[in-house]
């Protein structure tokens, strides 16, 4: 599996996320919950807004557009728990102070 460099680490504070593209290809998702780095895709399932620019509250990030809350985790559409409004989450390291996201993008 190879890693691409996502952000800086420094770029994502604690309790924070963050939208990036990976090789201007497809938007990622960046959360920082607890000293981990957590990613998933970008576009929310309901309209596409950019869940990387949502709140954070803990392990649950809320979509700024209509207020859909996901777990960051694993995906899940608090709202409507089915596969169909999950959204695909990613594998991150850290490395040298760098977040780096599996690509090509592979939920796993
Ligand atoms: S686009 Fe995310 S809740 Fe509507």
């Amino acid at each position: 599996m190879k890693f691409v460099s996502a952000a800086k680490l420094e770029d994502l504070k604690p309790g924070t996320c963050l939208s990036v593209e990976l090789d201007g290809e497809r938007g990622v998702a960046l959360f920082h919950v607890n000293g981990e780095i957590l990613a998933m895709d970008n576009t929310c399932p309901h309209a596409g807004g950019p869940l990387g620019e949502g709140t954070l509250n803990g392990d649950v990030v809320t979509c700024p557009w209509h207020g859909w809350e996901f777990n960051v985790r694993t995906g899940q559409c608090l709202k409507n728990p089915v596969p169909a409004w999950a959204v695909p989450c990613y594998p991150t390291r850290v490395e040298h102070g760098v977040i780096h996201v599996a690509f090509p993008l592979e939920p796993v």
